[in-house]
C-alpha cells in the first residue's frame, strides 16, 4: 500500500522542504521506495537534491499541464532509494494555466495514476500558499497532510486558514483528507519561547503532533547547498538524528493505523 502525504503550511520558511527531503531520505534508508514530488515553483527540493532546476527537461509542469504521466518525469536522485518528480521554473505558470482547465483540482492525482504502485511513500512538497498547486497536493494526499510548524512567535498564526482549506478539500475533493501530523521544527532549546510553542501546539493537537521535535541545526541548513540530504552530509548531527527518529515514528504510526483498520 502506498502512503501519500502533502507537506503544507502557507507560511513561508517553516521547514516544509527540509522535512519532506530529510524524511524522504530516511524513509528510503529504512527500505521504503520513495517518490518526492516538488510542487513548488521555487524548486527548493529539486536543488536540495543536487539537481539544477534550469537543466530539468521534463518537470511536474508537464505532468500537470501536458498530462504526461509522472512515470516519464520521475528521476533517480543521488540519494539512494529516493526518486524525484522535479520542479522547474515553468511551474510558476502552471498555477495560472490550471485555472481554466477541466478537473483542475485532480491534475496531480491523475498524473499519479499508474506510478503509485511503484512506491511505498509519495511525499509532496507544497509552496507557501493555498493556491491550486497546494489544492492538487491535498486532493492527492490519501494519507493526509503533514504540517511543519516553526517553534517561533506566532507559530500557530494562519493555521486557521490551512484548517479551512483542508476541510474544504475533504468535503469536496478528497474525503480521506485530514491533518495526519504536525512537526515542530527549528526548536532552539535555549529559548523559553520555543518551549512555549511546543507546549501550545501539543495542547491544541495532542494526537497529531509528532513526539520527535526537530532542533535548529546549522548542518540542516548547509546540506542543500551541497546538493545532499542530511543523511549523507552530516549523519551524526542532531538534525539528522531527529529526522531519522521522525521517519521511524511515521512508520510506527502507519503500522498502528493499519492494524486498527
Ligand atoms: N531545523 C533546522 N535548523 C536550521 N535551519 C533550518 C531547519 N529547517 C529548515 N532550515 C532552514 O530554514 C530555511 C527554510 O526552510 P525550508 O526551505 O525547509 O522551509 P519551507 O517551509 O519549505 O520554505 P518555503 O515556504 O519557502 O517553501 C532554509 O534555509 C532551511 O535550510
Ligand atoms: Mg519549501
Amino acid at each position: 500500500m502506498t502512503h501519500i502525504y502533502a507537506f503544507a503550511n502557507q507560511k513561508g520558511g517553516v521547514g516544509k522542504t527540509t522535512t519532506a527531503v530529510s524524511l524522504g531520505a530516511y524513509l528510503a534508508d529504512a527500505g521504503s521506495r520513495v517518490l518526492l514530488i516538488d510542487s513548488d515553483p521555487q524548486a527548493n527540493a529539486t536543488s536540495s537534491l543536487g539537481i539544477d532546476p534550469s537543466s530539468v527537461q521534463v518537470s511536474l509542469y508537464d505532468a500537470l499541464i501536458r498530462r504526461q504521466s509522472l512515470a516519464e518525469i520521475a528521476i533517480a536522485t543521488p540519494s539512494l532509494g529516493l526518486d524525484l518528480a522535479p520542479s522547474a521554473p515553468g511551474l510558476a505558470g502552471a498555477e495560472v494555466e490550471m485555472v481554466s482547465m477541466l478537473a483542475r483540482e485532480y491534475l496531480l492525482r491523475r498524473a499519479l495514476e499508474g506510478i503509485v504502485d511503484q512506491y511505498d511513500h509519495v511525499l509532496i512538497d507544497c509552496p507557501p500558499s493555498l493556491g491550486l498547486l497546494t489544492i492538487n497536493a491535498l486532493t492527492s494526499a490519501a494519507d493526509g497532510v503533514i504540517v511543519p510548524i516553526q517553534c517561533e512567535y506566532l507559530a500557530l498564526e494562519g493555521l486557521g486558514r490551512l484548517w479551512q482549506t483542508v476541510t474544504m478539500v475533504r468535503e469536496h475533493l478528497n474525503p480521506q483528507l485530514f491533518i495526519s501530523g504536525m512537526v515542530l521544527t527549528m526548536f532552539d532549546s535555549r529559548t523559553n519561547l520555543a518551549e512555549q510553542v511546543v507546549t501550545e501546539v501539543r495542547a491544541h493537537f495532542p494526537e497529531q503532533t509528532f513526539r520527535t521535535v526537530i532542533p535548529r541545526s546549522v548542518r540542516l541548513s548547509e546540506a542543500p547547498s551541497y546538493g545532499q540530504t542530511i543523511l549523507t552530509y552530516a549523519p551524526q548531527s542532531a538534525g539528522a538524528q531527529a529526522y531519522r527518529a521522525l521517519a521511524q515514528e511515521l512508520l510506527t504510526r502507519e503500522t498502528q493505523l493499519e492494524a486498527r483498520s
